[in-house]
């Protein structure tokens, strides 16, 4: 079976490629920027009938938050514009699509439990803005698609040196450098290893297109649960410092709930869990 994977370079889309590059039942079909070129419904379309994957897992995305805002045209051009045209095609070329959302869809929408796939979203920033018209796109013109609402992020080592700082190398440069983090005591998320995604994301496959949260489920601040993690890698607190002040005004919790998607048999290991496991797995290697 063949799977194309966008943004083959990116954090998620690299180990997605890895993984399934060594997975005998696939083929993977790399796409970097510009090839093909996804702003262009022609070649792209050309790339796709040709090439005929049968999934498509699209991570090529303008991922960071201040990226958007500081060009809210260039990124509305790759998170919803390319997206949609991705989709056009996999409807057309009978490719089943995975879209790669965000928890940040629920920013601001006043819900301070686990988030429900079904709440009404009103998220404040053009990257949040963006994946849910995506999203909203989708559902109406292209229903198989499965949007997968992730959340942050991390792994224990970098693929790349050029690739993007997520919590566990932050916490490995501050231990390097004796730096002290602050961390919010108001702030709840579904912080994800990104293994977790990476080796169950092919069950997503079968899914009946629709909206899916898709990250581990959380109920600790992060203050708590960074708190937690030094626990588990025997660390000393007093590397990291309580935050009072951020969202102290209106608490932000951005922590999903996975009901729906375990109704379909998928499970993930919480976030203190899926860390327990992957220090253990990372230092025994
Ligand atoms: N990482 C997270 O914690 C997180 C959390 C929630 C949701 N997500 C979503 O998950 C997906 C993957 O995220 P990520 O962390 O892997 O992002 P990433 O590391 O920033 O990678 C994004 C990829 O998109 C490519 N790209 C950007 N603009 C493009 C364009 N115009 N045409 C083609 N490719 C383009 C980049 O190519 P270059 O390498 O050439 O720049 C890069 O390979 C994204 O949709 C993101 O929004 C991520």
């Amino acid at each position: 079976m063949k799977i194309m994977i966008t943004g083959a370079g990116g954090f998620l889309g690299s180990r997605l490629c890895e993984y399934f590059g060594t997975e005998s039942d696939y083929e993977v079909i790399q796409t970097h920027r510009g090839q093909p070129n996804i702003s262009d419904r022609e070649e792209l379309l050309h790339f796709m009938d040709k090439n005929k994957p049968e999934y498509l897992i699209h991570c090529a995305a303008i991922s960071n938050l201040s990226s958007c805002e500081a060009d809210p045209d260039g990124s509305y051009q790759v998170n919803v514009k390319d997206s949609l045209h991705l989709a056009e095609a996999s409807v057309k070329c009978g490719t089943k699509m995975i879209f790669c959302s965000s928890d940040q869809v629920y920013l601001k929408n006043g819900i301070q439990t686990p988030h429900k796939e079904s709440e009404e979203l009103m998220p404040p920033h053009h990257y949040g803005k963006q994946k849910k018209e995506a999203e909203e796109w989708m559902t109406n013109h292209a229903k198989d698609t499965v949007c997968l609402r992730l959340s942050w992020m991390y792994d224990f080592e970098k693929k790349y040196q050029s690739e993007h700082d997520q919590l566990y190398t932050l916490l490995q440069n501050a231990m390097k450098n004796k730096e002290v983090l602050s961390f919010s005591v108001n702030d709840i998320r579904s912080i994800t290893y990104v293994r977790e995604i990476v080796t169950n994301i092919e069950k997503t496959f079968k899914l009946p297109g629709g909206i899916y949260n898709f990250g581990s489920e959380n109920q600790f601040t992060t203050y708590d649960l960074v708190g937690r993690m030094l626990d588990i890698m025997n660390v000393e607190h007093n590397m990291i410092r309580k935050d009072e002040k951020t969202f102290s005004d209106e608490a932000r919790n951005l922590g999903m709930s996975l009901e729906k998607i375990r109704k379909y048999g998928i499970e993930l290991q919480d976030t203190i869990v899926g860390f327990q496991q992957g220090y253990m797995r990372y230092v025994n290697q």
